[in-house]
């Protein structure tokens, strides 16, 4: 696939990128996860530094080497994501999501560690709704022009999902990809289809992440343009 026209062309340009999956603590060893690697999102932050943009990637457990040139903020919870990212969207061009941030966490946070207890079961975790942070800063613009990438694994009917969601979040693009098996989750590679507010339905064949990330910056770019 053709990489963007000019090779600096988000130069002058600051991009935010949230990456990988959050944790939310039940105790202090223990956590609620997902399989996120971090690898779409650490692609999507080389590609750009590599245009030329000032990056500041926010970094949820991934075990990932810093990517060179970029600003590394790391952070745990959906809550302290939201703060990272919501900081650094105050002057940034574009924010992309690619974290997988979790949509519960546990309501309650034991300060010690959770015991069994002879000859009982254990009792249910309550969980609560964390904030939606691709919603919140799709809805609050820090920048006129600011444009915003979501992203959304799906099954089943991917793109009606998936157009739903674009609606639903009020981002500019969406880049829904199929889940499934083993396919994205730790993968080298992605197939995806990016999805704008203005109806455009863009296929990007199975490849490398670093692919995906460059026709997502290529999309981003003619938008700031
Ligand atoms: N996202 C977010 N904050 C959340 C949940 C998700 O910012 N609390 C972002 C993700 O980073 C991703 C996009 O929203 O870019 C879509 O995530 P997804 O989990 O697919 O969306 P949900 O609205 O949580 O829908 P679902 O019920 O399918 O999980
Ligand atoms: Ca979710």
């Amino acid at each position: 696939l053709a990489r963007g026209t000019a090779d600096a062309d988000l130069a002058g340009r600051h991009v935010v990128i949230s990456a990988g999956g959050t944790r939310e603590p039940l105790d202090p060893v223990r956590f609620l996860g997902n399989r996120s690697s971090g690898k779409q999102g650490y692609a999507l932050a080389r590609t750009a530094v590599a245009r030329g943009a000032r990056v500041t990637l926010v970094a949820a457990n991934t075990a990932l080497p810093d990517p060179a040139g970029a600003d590394v903020v790391r952070v745990g919870t959906a809550v302290q994501l939201r703060e990272a990212v919501l900081k650094a969207a105050a002057d940034a061009d574009a924010v992309v999501m690619a974290a997988a941030v979790a949509d519960f966490r546990p309501a309650e946070y034991a300060a010690g560690k959770i015991k069994k207890q002879e000859g009982r079961d254990p009792a249910p975790v309550a969980l609560v709704r964390n904030p939606d942070v691709l919603a919140e800063v799709s809805a609050d613009r820090a920048r006129e022009g600011q444009v915003v990438v979501g992203f959304a694994a799906e099954t089943d009917d991917v793109l009606a999902h998936g157009r739903a969601k674009l609606r639903r979040k009020g981002c500019d693009l969406l880049v829904v990809n199929e889940v499934g098996e083993d396919k994205t989750f730790g993968s080298e590679e992605n197939e995806a289809v990016i999805l704008a507010s203005d109806g455009a339905e863009l296929p990007v064949p199975y490849g490398p992440k670093e692919t995906l990330a460059d026709v997502v910056w290529d999309q981003v770019a003619a938008r700031l343009a």
